[in-house]
């Protein structure tokens, strides 16, 4: 009877156990309030080379910091494995929430498994994470819309649309070359598709006329987003398809890194100077050195991301996850991540030229009137 008694305790402990095993499953780390007071978070950014990743890095981590919460900010230097292994690390270190702004969107797909194993949420950061269930939020702008916007830029830069978007009659033909951004970037496709649906029109009736023939995303899709590769593709371009007395009018580049080298083989082409003039070139993320190259008027038009926005947005993600709240999203239909559509939380792109740079990036306080002298 005695024996019974302990097996039976014995049965009723191995199911209490068992139960709170299963209950340390996913979803167990958030949505229990105060027990992830002061809990960590890890946050993995691509790279330091582009300006914009350092600005989201550290104000991500201020303003989790702010919420209490420790951070385990790393950067990858646009290396995979680099990642993985800081990701790994992470859920070692026992993070509870992961933000992630990947180098590669689809490389991650065991790391993001053992994070839901470990009951770990995982907010995708600006690039969306694809080809796994495991991601819980996206944070981003509206990526298809920035590549609207570099377009109607080119075509406003050409004279074809004036400044309120309307035709002008112009006609050209204006020579201009594509570029677009890494094939392994889920937002370079959005932000192509945006701009070639925007000037396709204007490649019908002819308006716009690619020399080189170089329109598909495979062709002119830059690995790594790297300046280098683009400024090799200028240089290219220009050699076969500009040595006949014809000069390219305009480039829709992707990004302000790429516009600089883009920049960089033009000129050593003698763009800029003795008449022969530097075509429209676009970008995106309203870099420093491009913003100076705007008010210098040898780069057109970038687009201006409120990075500080994005952050914040993540890290009120992360709380509202590690505090038990349903976090806020603003779009629930356009991040298809090949496995699910992910909840996101959208902002809004800005264009920047010579003529709003001041209002738009020094009034609201993004940079300093000094930092672009
Ligand atoms: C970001 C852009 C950035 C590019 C290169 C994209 O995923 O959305 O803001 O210019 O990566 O870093």
């Amino acid at each position: 009877m005695k024996y019974k008694k302990l097996a039976g305790l014995v049965v009723a402990a191995g199911l209490v156990a068992s139960l709170a095993a299963c209950s340390g499953g996913r979803g167990a780390t958030t949505g229990s309030g105060t027990d992830n007071k002061g809990a960590l978070v890890g946050v993995a950014m691509p790279t330091k080379v582009d300006q914009r990743w350092i600005a989201d890095g550290n104000a991500v981590k201020a303003d989790l910091q702010k919420d209490g919460y420790k951070v385990d900010l790393e950067y990858a230097n646009n290396d995979i494995p680099t990642q993985v292994q800081q990701i790994n690390t992470m859920i070692t270190k026992g993070a509870k929430i992961l933000i992630i702004a990947s180098i590669n969107g689809g490389s991650l797909t065991d790391q993001l498994d053992s994070a839901a194993k470990a009951g770990i949420k995982v907010i995708s950061y600006d690039r969306l994470l694809t080809g796994d269930k495991n991601v819980d939020y996206y944070v981003s702008f509206d990526n298809y819309k920035v590549g609207v916007y570099q377009a109607n830029s080119l075509l406003t830069g050409l004279g074809v649309l004036d400044a309120n978007g309307k035709k002008t009659g112009k006609k050209g033909p204006f020579n201009v070359e594509v570029f677009a951004g890494s094939p392994d970037d889920n937002n370079a496709t959005f932000f192509y598709n945006g701009a070639m649906d925007t000037l396709k029109p204007y490649f019908a009736d002819g308006t716009l006329v690619v020399r080189s023939g170089q329109t598909s995303f495979k062709s002119v899709a830059i690995q790594g987003w790297d300046p280098a590769t683009a400024k090799a593709r200028m240089q290219d371009l220009i050699a076969k398809s500009y040595s006949n007395g014809q000069t390219v009018q305009g480039v829709l580049s992707p990004y302000d890194g790429l516009s600089d080298g883009i920049l960089s083989a033009l000129q050593g082409a003698g763009y800029g100077s003795g008449g022969k003039q530097l075509p429209i070139i676009t970008g995106q993320d309203a870099e420093i050195a491009s913003v100076k190259q705007i008010i210098a008027g040898t780069q057109y038009s970038t687009i201006y991301k409120d990075t500080r926005k994005l952050a914040n947005q993540a890290a009120v993600m992360a709380n509202d996850l590690l505090t038990g709240k349903k976090p806020a999203v603003n779009d629930t239909k356009s991040y298809n991540n090949k496995v699910k559509v992910v909840p996101s939380y959208l902002f809004q792109p800005v264009v920047v030229t010579k003529d709003n740079y001041k209002s738009v990036l020094i009034d609201s306080g993004y940079y300093t009137a000094s930092q672009l002298q």
